[in-house]
């Protein structure tokens, strides 16, 4: 497995790639989801570069980017001992030339960024999508996995690439839980030991909401009140329903339904988010 921190390097190593190239991007603090992501990409394609890079211009100013988790020799053998061939790990000024406050970016419509996580994240979407479009070009990767847990991040992808028409496929990946079904994050490291107890509500609430819904007699205000009720402890963000192909906001639920949550934990703050398909 080679690991590149520079863009020249990748582009000729890229060259003499044989076959088909899938891509993971990351930002390190690899664990289990992104494993699945990963032995995805291996399986299906000739070779499987992963990138592991801290995105400046996707965080806030007063979001968590000094504190985000850096684990790189940890998630450099993650890579290897999955049959990663390449691990690309620029450094901040190699992505963005020391000149992150004046890039072209790629922004996402409003309609779509001025709802969920896009709301209360101004200009993530256009952080992400810029950082996602640069490694699309620098790969030339024929596909890209994603997890289903950014669930506003994938279908803002999908859209860039269907809108922008990049050559390259992505594929959804189911999202991976522990055996609490707590969803698995990187800022799960965060968590105090009763905040991870508190955090297995937003799971709760979701498988909750999938057996009301079953009933077919609960309401979405049903649906809402449970999670509000499981979910006192936390700081929620939001608790909304899209309709999981044109990701609009439903005022009524149906078979199409995607249920998505965020909420911070009482004690740390950490910032957590969920999401269930409610007929599934
Ligand atoms: O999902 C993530 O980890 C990031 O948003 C991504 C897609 C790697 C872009 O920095």
């Amino acid at each position: 497995m080679k690991i590149i921190n520079n863009i020249k390097e990748l582009k000729e190593e890229i060259k003499n790639l044989k076959g088909s190239t899938g891509l993971v991007p990351t930002m390190g603090a690899l664990h289990k989801g992104h494993e699945s992501l990963i032995k995805r990409c291996v399986k299906e394609n000739d070779n499987a570069i992963v990138s592991v890079f801290v995105n400046p211009i996707q965080f806030g100013i007063n979001e968590d980017l000094d504190k985000y988790p850096r684990t790189p020799e940890d998630d450099y053998k993650l890579c290897s001992d999955n049959g990663v061939k390449i691990v690309f790990a620029p450094k901040v000024s190699e992505m963005y030339d020391d000149n992150k406050d004046d890039l072209t970016l790629i922004c996402p419509p409003y309609s779509i960024v001025n709802i969920l996580c896009g709301k209360s994240r101004v200009g993530h979407f256009d952080g992400v999508c810029s950082v996602v479009a640069k490694l699309f070009n620098l790969t030339k990767a024929n596909r890209a996995y994603f997890g289903k847990k950014d669930a506003q991040q994938l279908f803002i992808i999908k859209k860039m690439v269907k809108d922008l028409n990049f050559d390259i496929e992505i594929v959804p990946c189911e999202i991976v839980r522990c055996e609490d079904n707590l969803a698995l994050s990187s800022r799960n490291k965060y968590l105090t030991f009763d905040e991870r107890k508190i955090a297995l509500n937003i799971s709760k609430s979701l498988f909750e909401a999938c057996n009301l819904y079953k009933t077919k007699t609960a309401t979405k205000r049903a649906i809402i009140d449970n999670s509000l009720k499981l979910m006192e402890k936390l700081d929620i963000e939001y608790i909304e329903f899209v309709d999981k192909t044109t990701f609009k906001l439903q005022d009524e639920i149906n078979d199409n339904t995607l249920m998505l949550i965020a909420a911070r934990t009482p004690e740390t703050k950490t910032r957590l988010i969920d999401n269930m398909e409610l007929c599934k």
